[in-house]
Parts: structure tokens; sequence; C-alpha cells
């Protein structure tokens, strides 16, 4: 059997998504997508050997379509989501889940009434080999229990022309749940702050960010977050626990001499760091999707969670207070069987 799926938004991810999905992903094929932008839509259906579709309930209701990918910008997530968990088949959502706690719960709630989980949230760090081997440093307690965890994550250029509170829904967001997932708790409060601006900040917004997180069991995790870092794309996480640490650098590149120096190469994007994770996310849904069996990466409660931290960060920029981080009971849905 081979999973058909439709796309929703096939800009730059959603693009290389369903280019993934068609070619590299065994047990899968795109056989269905929609953008609102139409000719755009079109290229990439021929590309695909798919259809272009012109509104997101066709995705959702067409009879060709298994399973639906999201990948619209930010602000459109929550509605779509609503649109899909009507049609009941599964959808991996780019993350975040939503933007804000409102819409985030909505989504949840719907998918509680529906009694089944169908989402799963992309994301992808939870694929990436580098994480999931950082995680068994302290579930295998090679490193015992983790203390302080500092992290870095700078982009090249502000994605989207994203302005502060977005970057911490955004870009951030990453941070929110990889943490969480790493620690295997939640967090107890999150406190902003806005140093000297970069160059390439916009008038009147703060870039770089310095984040601090403490867990529900006082773990400090702290986030450099700089948007317009000019010289690459970096993802850093430098985990201390009770007898060693565990750093994860840049991924698995040479080292090359030349010219009187050493050093390596940088990626520009996302894309150049996480490309194995995104396939492995990609192939876990198929495969799960396949046996039926539980979505292996982040749930819609997961995604919740992760904009409720990113609301309260957004709190804590705005007022330059520590702001708690209350959330309510896991539902019944999300809790480990
Ligand atoms: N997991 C990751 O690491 C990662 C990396 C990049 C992007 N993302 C997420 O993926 C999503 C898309 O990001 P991108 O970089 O591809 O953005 P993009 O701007 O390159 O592409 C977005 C596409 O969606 C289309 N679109 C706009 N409104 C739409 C709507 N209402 N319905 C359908 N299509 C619509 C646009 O025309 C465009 O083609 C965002 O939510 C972003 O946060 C995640």
């Amino acid at each position: 059997m081979t999973v058909r799926v439709g796309v929703i938004g096939v800009g730059s991810i959603g693009t290389a998504h369903a280019a993934s999905l068609t070619r590299e992903i065994s047990g899968a094929t795109v056989s269905v997508v929609h953008d609102v932008d139409a000719a755009r839509a079109a290229v990439v259906a021929v590309d695909l050997g798919a259809r272009s579709v012109g509104a997101p309930s066709e995705v959702f209701e067409a009879d060709d379509v298994d399973a639906v990918l999201i990948a619209s910008p930010d602000a459109v997530h929550a509605e779509q989501l609503m649109l899909g968990l009507k049609a009941g088949k599964p959808i991996l959502c780019e993350k975040p889940l939503a933007t804000s706690e409102s819409d985030a719960r909505a989504v949840l709630d719907a998918e509680i009434a529906l009694g089944r989980r169908i989402i799963q949230v992309g994301f992808m760090r939870r694929f990436d080999p580098g994480y999931v081997q950082l995680k068994q440093e302290f579930t295998a307690d090679r490193i015992g229990e983790p203390l302080i965890v500092h992290n870095i994550h700078r982009n090249t250029r502000a994605a989207y022309g994203l302005i502060t509170e977005q970057t911490l829904t955004n870009m951030v967001v990453h941070e929110f749940d990889i943490n969480r997932w790493l620690l295997g708790e939640d967090y107890a409060s999150v406190l902003v702050l806005a140093g000297k601006p970069g160059p390439l900040t916009p008038a009147g917004e703060c870039d770089p960010l310095l984040i601090v997180l403490q867990s529900t069991s006082g773990v400090l995790v702290e986030v450099e977050a700089f948007a317009n870092a000019r010289f690459g794309y970096e993802v850093i996480c430098r985990a201390t626990g009770s007898h060693g640490q565990a750093v994860l650098g840049d991924g698995a590149y040479i080292t090359r001499s030349r010219s009187f120096s050493r050093g390596v190469d940088i990626p520009e994007l996302w894309f150049g760091r996480f490309a194995d994770a995104y396939r492995r996310q990609l192939q876990g849904w198929v495969d799960a999707l396949h046996t039926d069996g539980p979505l292996p990466g982040a749930s819609a409660w997961d995604g919740y969670v992760a904009t409720v931290v990113a609301n309260r960060a957004i709190q804590a920029y705005r007022t330059g207070e520590r702001v708690a981080v209350d959330l309510p009971a896991t539902p019944a849905l999300y809790r480990e069987a």
C-alpha cells in the first residue's frame, strides 16, 4: 500500500517535504497539492505527478488523499488543522501548532473531541540523530541527572521578516519543545532578556535574545536566540548533568585544513543541518500510517505546550519579568499508555 499525501502550502519547506515524500520516502506519494499561489501549486504538482486544487478543504476531502501535510505559514495552521480534524485524516503539521494560546487550545479540544490522535507536529529535532543521542546521555545515566542546558539557535537572517515576538513563536518554539523533550518535564517559568541589538535588527525590535527557562524540578535551560546572525545557521546544545557533560555541535561535518586555517562549513539554512531529521520524521510518520501504529513525533499536546510557553515568553519579553508557565493536567488522550 502507498500512503497518498496531500500537501497544503508548497513554499520552501512544503516543496522540500513533498519532493522527499515522492522521491525518498518509501511507501508514500504526493497526490494533491494546494497553495494560495495557484501557479506555484501547479508547477509543484506537475513536477511531482500530482494534481493541484483550489482550497485546503479540497485536500482534506479528496478521495485520493489518505493523509495531509500542512506547510503553510504559521498564522493559518490552526484554521487548517480545524478543517482537517473535521475530515479525520492523519495530519503532519509544520511547527507551530498555532501561534496563540487560544487557537492551540481550540485545536487540542477538537482532537480530544474526536477521541483519537491524528495530529503530529513537525518538531523534527526529535528525529535528529544528535538530539536522540543527547537524550540517551541522560536516560542511560552516562552524564547523570540534567542540571543545566545551554542552547544556541542562530539563523543567518530572520525568516519571513519576523519581528521579536514572532521569533518566539516561530523560531524559539523549537527550543521550547526540544529541551522539554530532552528533560522529560515541563517548564515552571520563563524569562526573556533583550540585549544590545545587532546591525540587522529592525528599529524597535530586539535580537539577539537570551531566554532563561526553569523546569518544574528546577533544571535551568538557557537559549541564545539570534535571528539575524548573518554568518550562518547554527544550533548548539550543551547539556550538563550531575556527573558529566554532553555537547551537540554543528552536526557531522568534516574539518578542512586549507590556506593556514582549519575549520568546518556552516550551513546557511536549516535544511543543511537537519536534512536527516526531516527525512526520518517523514519516514517515521509514513511507517506509522502503514501499521496504524502510534504517531512517532510531537503530539497536539506537545504542540499546545510549546505554544503556551512561547506566549508566556512573549509576556516575559513585554514585561521584563519572569513569567510562570502554568499548564492544565495532561488530558487522558495524551498520557503515556
Ligand atoms: N520544522 C522546521 O524546521 C521548519 C523550517 C522551515 C519552515 N517551517 C514551517 O513551515 C511553514 C512554512 O514555512 P516556509 O519556510 O516553507 O514558508 P514559505 O513562505 O516559503 O512558504 C509558505 C507557502 O504557503 C503558501 N501559503 C500562504 N498562505 C497560505 C494558505 N492560507 N493556504 C495554503 N498555502 C498558503 C505561500 O504561498 C507559500 O508558498 C511555517 O509554518 C514554518 O514555521 C518549519
